[in-house]
């Protein structure tokens, strides 16, 4: 994992570095020969995930644009500069601090200020973590806490680390943040103050994690990822959803859910509710039965398979959608 999670980054760095034409080369390349071939070639940032398929499109897509974004930085750093941060041993690691030109994050303005915030290793977070631009990256960092980040922190990404808990403080003030994702961490309760007041929070990742509940949500959330948790619908609030008004997809597959959360906003495009524990739903879930005319055009992926529900009881709740939600209908 580690070693894949470096390679995918030097093939970034060394793709970004290259000339223009590259993006339409690399496209052609992975259309060709999709997974086979040569590990500098096809890993992105994307592949670390541990399921790639059912989320590869918003990952890959926002991190290409992320280091697109960040492209006229990238050529300053030099690719053996990248090699310690994920991952250091004590020599490794005073030997680092010791010739300061080998750090990935000197010349970026975004850390200054960092320098008295040490992680739980003792070290600053962007010698434990790769910050590139405005991305850091902390995956697989043996990390027992959200470090303190840079204040122009956009992207984070800090997957297969060993975060319990995520506290209020953790992200205050961060005004930028764009992601967090925290895939494969053991978080079992988020304090309430956490995310909601993160103004420009658009994804929020957790996955294989250990949640029972669901902190407060900030309102222009556009994608919710909760699948592999010990979700129950008493940890969700009642209304958690309805204030997002841009949320777009929202899984919360496999968990331990028994109904399905209401009201949804209209923008919702995906609702993935598979491998869960409910039985029955109201008529007018999805459409509102007094309004014959109300539509949710927007709704076309809805998965309830693999609950106990047998969707053939309950036509009338479907007339507003353009599909059929997927599931058991005998
Ligand atoms: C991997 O890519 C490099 C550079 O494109 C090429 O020289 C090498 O032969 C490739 N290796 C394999 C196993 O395809
Ligand atoms: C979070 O807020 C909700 C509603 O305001 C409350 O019911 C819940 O107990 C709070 N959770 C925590 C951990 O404070
Ligand atoms: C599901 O509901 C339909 C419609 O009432 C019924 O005909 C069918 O037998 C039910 N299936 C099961 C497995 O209960």
């Amino acid at each position: 994992m580690r070693l894949s999670a470096f390679l995918s980054l030097l093939a970034l760095v060394l793709q970004e570095a290259q000339p223009a034409s590259l993006p339409k080369e690399r496209k052609k390349r992975e259309e060709s020969s999709p997974g086979e071939g040569n590990a500098s070639e096809v890993l992105h940032v994307g592949d670390i995930g541990p399921s790639r398929n059912d989320y590869h499109e918003v990952i890959d897509l926002s991190s290409y644009e992320e280091l697109t974004d960040y492209g006229d930085q990238l050529p300053e750093v030099k690719v053996n500069s990248l090699t310690p941060p994920t991952r250091m041993g004590p020599t490794q690691s005073t030997m680092t601090a010791r010739t300061p030109s080998s750090k990935p994050t000197v010349t970026m303005p975004t850390t200054s200020g960092l320098q008295g915030s040490l992680t739980s290793h003792g070290l600053p977070t962007c010698l434990v973590c790769v910050c590139l631009g405005s991305s850091v990256y902390c995956d697989d960092a043996d990390l027992e806490n959200i470090p303190p980040l840079p204040q122009m922190t956009t992207y984070l990404y800090a997957r297969f680390n060993h975060i319990r808990h995520i506290r209020a403080r953790d992200f205050k003030g961060l005004t930028k943040l764009k992601r967090i994702d925290l895939s494969s961490n053991f978080i079992s309760s988020i304090d309430n103050d956490s995310f909601h007041l993160l103004p420009a929070l658009q994804d929020l990742i957790l996955p294989e994690n250990q949640l029972t509940a669901l902190p407060v949500l900030p309102r222009g959330l556009e994608v919710l990822d909760v699948r592999l948790n010990q979700l129950r619908s008493s940890g969700i609030q009642p209304e958690a959803f309805r204030a997002l008004e841009k949320l777009q997809f929202l899984y919360l597959a496999d968990n331990l859910l028994d109904s399905i959360p209401w009201p949804l906003p209209l923008s919702l495009r995906s609702l993935h509710l598979q491998n869960n524990v409910i039985e029955t739903m109201p008529r007018d879930i999805f459409c509102d039965g007094g309004e014959p005319r109300h539509t949710r055009r927007e709704l076309e992926d809805i998965r309830l398979d693999s609950n106990p529900i047998n969707l053939s009881l309950f036509p009338d709740a479907y007339f507003c959608l353009p599909r059929l939600p997927v599931g058991r209908f005998t």
